[in-house]
């Protein structure tokens, strides 16, 4: 990874520009600026709940990054959680100095997440400077694409931000596709981000994120999708194109992604309904489970799911817009031979003949109306 001290300063410049900084307001308002979205609480604790990121674990000797924390929409649950799990233990909060680490590499931001860092904290009655403490040692302000700490991480978790090549320019875009190998053709940031991610966790460890779909079928995300299945296991993919997941507007149609450092296993693949929202995050999360899938064939309209058995191979694209007609392909395709096996396909391009002709003759080439 390149990690040189000029390159860290000029990576910083370029994303300082686009953040805009200067037109940000000093109050805990959040305020949109390019490639930055702030997540909603409920999304929040779906993704928490769904990564396993709960009190009733030992989350103290785990280490949780946050690689873009915006004003601390992850943060502050993530700490409440955290300090939860610590007194469940019964152990001094000092000992959760190393437990998590966020990333914002936009100063204003980082000052709102450090702000309500240090106020979670004295409302549960901590005392200073062990509050200064905390909150230096979770936040670093600095950009978590050139983070030089090398630490392993259990959980990475987040909503990375979405910023176009175009937006980027060339040389520093360089810069990233350089250490990131995954950012190939017009690939956007939140790419990079999934690499980093990916490429932190510990055996065992989970990447949840709330983001863009599109890498998911695209050409871009050709590289990505080989990364992840060279060596993840994809758990769940929950679409959230019908939901509001974000207090601002986006062009983008985002999905939950759940990916895990191990041997790939059962997929859940789903579509979240204006109704999802309505339903307590712990509960969803616990129908979210392919064991749970399996049992209930009840449909729901709060969420449509399908659990998918053999996920996709090298870098296919992922069509995981509809569970139901994905799962019918995977099962149809887990049942039968391809028809390539038995039978020659031949496609009319561009003559108009667009219907399907099944024919028994052997010598027929061309077939007309
Ligand atoms: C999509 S916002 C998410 C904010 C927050 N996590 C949330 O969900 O509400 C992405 C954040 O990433 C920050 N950011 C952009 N590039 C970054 C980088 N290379 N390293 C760390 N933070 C970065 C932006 O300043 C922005 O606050």
């Amino acid at each position: 990874m390149a990690d040189s001290p000029t390159s860290i300063i000029s990576t910083q410049g370029i994303q300082l520009q686009l953040l805009t900084p200067s037109q940000r307001s000093p109050t805990l308002v959040p305020t949109e600026t390019k490639g930055v979205v702030y997540t909603k609480r409920w999304v929040v604790e779906l993704l928490l709940e769904l990564s396993g990121y709960s009190p009733e674990t030992n989350l103290v000797d785990a280490l949780a990054v946050e690689p873009a924390a915006g004003d601390g929409a992850f943060l502050g649950p993530m700490i409440t959680r955290l300090l939860e799990s610590c007194r469940k233990q019964g152990r001094p909060l000092s000992d959760c100095s190393n437990s998590l680490l966020a990333y914002e590499l936009d100063e204003m931001s980082a000052a709102r997440a450090k702000y309500v860092t240090q106020s979670i904290l004295a409302d549960l009655g901590v005392q200073q400077p062990l509050v200064t403490q905390l909150a230096e040692s979770w936040i670093a302000t600095r950009d978590y694409l050139f983070d030089t700490t090398g630490k392993k991480a259990d959980f990475v978790i987040g909503n990375p931000p979405y910023i176009r090549l175009e937006d980027i320019p060339e040389e520093s875009a360089m810069i990233y596709r350089n250490a990131y190998p995954t950012m190939r053709g017009r690939a956007d940031l939140y790419v990079a981000f999934f690499e980093a991610a990916l490429r932190q966790l510990t055996p065992g460890g989970v990447c949840a994120f709330i983001c863009a779909d599109r890498w998911m079928r695209n050409q871009y995300g050709a590289e990505l999708r080989h990364l992840i299945t060279s060596a993840y296991s994809v758990e769940l993919i929950l679409g959230m194109h019908d939901v509001n997941a974000f207090d601002n507007e986006v062009d983008a149609y985002p999905a939950i992604t759940i990916i895990r450092y191990r041997r790939q296993s059962a997929t859940v693949v789903a579509s979240a309904t204006p109704q999802t929202e309505t339903i307590q995050p712990k509960l969803l999360a616990a129908t979210l489970q392919p064991d749970y899938r399996r049992k209930s064939s009840r449909h729901s309209p709060s969420i449509h799911a399908a659990v998918v058995n053999n996920w996709f191979k090298g870098s296919d694209p992922w069509p995981c817009h509809s569970p139901k007609q994905l799962s019918l392909l995977r099962r149809l395709e887990d049942t039968f031979p391809p028809l390539e096996m038995n039978a020659k396909v031949g496609i009319g391009v561009a003559t108009g003949n667009d219907s399907v002709y099944i024919t028994t003759d052997p010598y027929l080439e061309r077939v007309t109306k």
